[in-house]
């Protein structure tokens, strides 16, 4: 067995004092995310994990982008007959987890899940670039394929079927926003004592609770 128990870092980047804690979630979530941006050194930051309970009763957890958020939730895209797209009609609870190892961060958001929009998918979809049009035409997320040249078979027909003709967004595409009922912000520190900052919704206000480590 491969021994990994020398792998281990000390967290002292950074601290979530009581003091200065936003009301709101989202500001603390904005204020993060910014500092990550200006920070300049996490490759993906709006890549999170989500997680939700699959049909087969097991949870699952994949990356996906963040797309944008705002004090109503947060937004991303995939294909709504995805095995996470089945998981979450059935089941419309989730977990968004981000993981920003230069800052020694990590948030855990948990809500409920529905679709935007239908109009909304559509322009986030034309704003993306052709080739990723065209691979959301060209591919039935999470079902299996005899090939990979079966895959690039069928975008290269779909290439020259729109060349010069706007794509159309098919209706299994689109995005989903997460309504946080739940928002939890960790901070490492030094000695395993790190800051955990969960943010709960009691009585339709939300409340702040530190938590151990
Ligand atoms: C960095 C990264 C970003 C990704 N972004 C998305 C995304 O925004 N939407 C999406 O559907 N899949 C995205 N994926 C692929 C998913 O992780 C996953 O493989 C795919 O959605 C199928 O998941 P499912 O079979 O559980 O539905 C991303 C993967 C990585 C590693």
């Amino acid at each position: 067995m491969e021994d990994l128990s020398h792998l281990r870092q000390s967290y002292e980047k950074s601290e979530l004092s009581d003091a200065g804690l936003p009301e709101f979630p989202f500001e603390l979530f904005a204020k993060w995310f910014n500092e990550l941006r200006d920070f300049g050194k996490e490759p993906e930051i709006n890549a999170m994990t989500l997680s939700t309970i699959g049909i087969d009763g097991y949870p699952k957890a994949r990356v996906v982008l963040l797309k944008s958020f705002d004090d109503s939730g947060f937004v991303f895209f995939s294909n709504y007959e995805s095995e996470k797209g089945q998981a979450m009609e059935l089941e419309p609870k989730v977990c968004l987890s981000f993981f920003w190892p230069s800052m020694e961060r990590q948030v855990i958001i948990k809500g409920s899940v529905s679709k935007i929009d239908d109009a909304e998918s559509e322009a986030y979809f034309h704003s993306r670039p052709r080739g990723s049009q065209l691979g959301a035409l060209a591919s039935n997320q999470s079902l299996p394929v005899e090939s990979r040249h079966k895959l690039d078979d069928r975008l290269k027909t779909l290439e020259s079927e729109f060349e010069g003709r706007q794509i159309p967004k098919p209706e299994y595409w689109g995005g989903y926003k997460v309504q946080p009922e739940s928002m939890e912000f960790w901070q490492g520190r030094a000695n395993r004592m790190h800051d955990r900052i969960l943010y709960v919704i009691e009585d339709g206000d939300w409340k702040q609770i530190r938590l151990q480590p």
